[in-house]
């Protein structure tokens, strides 16, 4: 945690230069004079080393052919998808859009993994269609889907490389809207469905199983499930009557967004080190020969919250009795985790604080009262035209956001240095709204 003038930042793109606040070393003041707040702006970066980082802790632990899919949902902006691109990351996607977007990002389909439960006829088809061989696999939830999937390649002539998503009924520590493990969740099947549709020859015609995947929630700090989900999808491969190509032990692995998580937080090293563990225990160490099987990983989160800022502008300060109101220009709208999770994040003011911190609730404009990033935060007296930054907001930040109460959505903005902030996705126009 870096801490100067006696302010304390959670996030190591964040520094105080001469008591301003700097992402990356350039001055937030400096871009908030160039681009209209609120926006969201990147730190190539951290995005890169986060990204570097997890694939060589996967090199590292010896896991074979490390294929790590970036999970489109955490954030699609293309942008930021070509430099992961061009570092060799494929997607996880969920949607015909994520996938139409992956590929115009220049992710190619072989490194495109296709989860949802929901996936439609049309989705299918274009995931079929794509690349030489369509996607790399369609992480399959339900058996109606796999009939499906087997219906469409059918009528195209195709054979869909197939992976079912386990759900290894465990209990993943995280927000309950999060989790997405257990028998209670609509993700995934149960082992002995997967058993039984392994088995089922009228499901191998147009359709060729090619893997098991398994994802039990997001922002996990606590690995005790995640340990236990990938043993159990380990000692299910071995039982299943198909050559594997592939792994995938999905995505999850957690960010600190209170200094507090810090301690709790697992490096990627230690996630590594339990996958491989995890794998070894269950699979590899089981045969003389170890089969050419790769590890697939689907991270989010961990690779794009922390390269991520969400600026704001202080537009109104108000005080009713003993309650203060920071009303900021930014709203639930643009970013939401902290109304729908009650989820943390740092507020960190461009000018350093000095004097008294109070308790005060920092708002946004939008007309209701979930509308809120912190309830009686510690803030520093702040008037109108103070920057305020919203931390780790990289992951889940504009990609969950929305038109509500006809706002459009905030300007994207990439820097590099102090001489490059890109423009990387324009502020939505009142004639762009719908
Ligand atoms: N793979 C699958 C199948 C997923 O469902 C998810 C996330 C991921 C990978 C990526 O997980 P990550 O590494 O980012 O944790 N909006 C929520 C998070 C929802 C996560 C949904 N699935 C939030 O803001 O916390």
């Amino acid at each position: 945690m870096a801490t100067k003038r006696g302010v304390s930042l959670n996030s190591p793109a964040l520094t105080y230069d001469k008591g301003e606040l700097c992402i990356e070393g350039v001055s937030v003041k400096k871009i908030a004079a160039q681009h209209a707040t609120p926006f969201f702006v990147y730190g190539q970066k951290t995005l890169l080393s986060n990204y570097q980082e997890f694939f060589g802790e996967a090199q590292m632990a010896g896991l074979p052919r490390p294929l790590v899919c970036f999970a489109l949902k955490a954030n699609p902006n293309k942008e930021l998808l070509k430099l992961l691109a061009a570092e060799g990351s494929g997607a996880d996607i969920v949607s015909g859009g994520e996938l139409r977007r992956a590929l115009e990002s220049g992710i190619p389909a072989e490194r495109i993994v296709f989860s949802g439960v929901g996936k439609t006829n049309d989705e299918i088809a274009l995931a079929l269609n794509c690349g030489t061989n369509g996607v790399y696999s369609f992480n399959v939830e339900s058996i109606e889907e796999l009939e499906h999937i087997s219906v469409v390649a059918a009528k195209l002539g195709k054979v869909a490389r197939i992976c079912f998503r386990l759900n290894p009924m465990v209990k993943a520590k995280t927000h309950k809207y999060i989790s997405t493990g257990n028998k209670t969740h609509k993700f995934g099947l149960l082992q002995k469905d997967i058993l039984k549709a392994a088995k089922d020859k009228k499901h191998w015609k147009h359709c060729k199983l090619v893997g098991l995947s398994v994802h039990i929630g997001s922002q996990l700090l606590d690995l005790k499930a995640t340990g236990s989900a990938i043993v159990t999808m380990g000692e299910l491969a071995r039982k299943l009557p198909h050559e594997l190509e592939f792994l995938d032990v999905g995505g999850g692995l957690g960010v600190a967004y209170h200094p507090d998580e810090a301690k709790k937080l697992p490096a990627i090293s230690t996630y590594m080190a339990l996958v491989a563990k995890s794998l070894e225990a269950s699979y590899f160490g089981h045969f003389k020969v170890k089969p050419p099987v790769r590890v697939v990983f689907e991270p989010g989160r961990r690779i794009i919250a922390k390269a991520g800022f969400f600026v704001m502008s202080v537009l109104r300060h108000k005080v009713s009795e003993d309650q203060r109101f920071l009303i900021v220009d930014g709203g639930m709208n643009d970013f939401m985790r902290p109304s729908l999770y009650d989820a943390f994040h740092d507020l960190v003011p461009v000018k350093a604080p000095a004097g008294k911190k109070l308790p005060t609730h920092v708002v946004g404009p939008i007309c209701e009262s979930s509308d809120c990033f912190a309830h009686g935060r510690p803030m520093p007296a702040m008037k109108s035209g103070d920057l305020l930054v919203l931390s780790d907001a990289g992951a889940y930040g504009f990609s969950m956001g929305s038109n509500y109460n006809l706002r459009g959505k905030p300007t994207e903005l990439l820097v590099t240095g102090e001489q490059d902030i890109r423009v990387v996705n324009k502020a939505q126009s009142y004639e762009e709204l719908r």
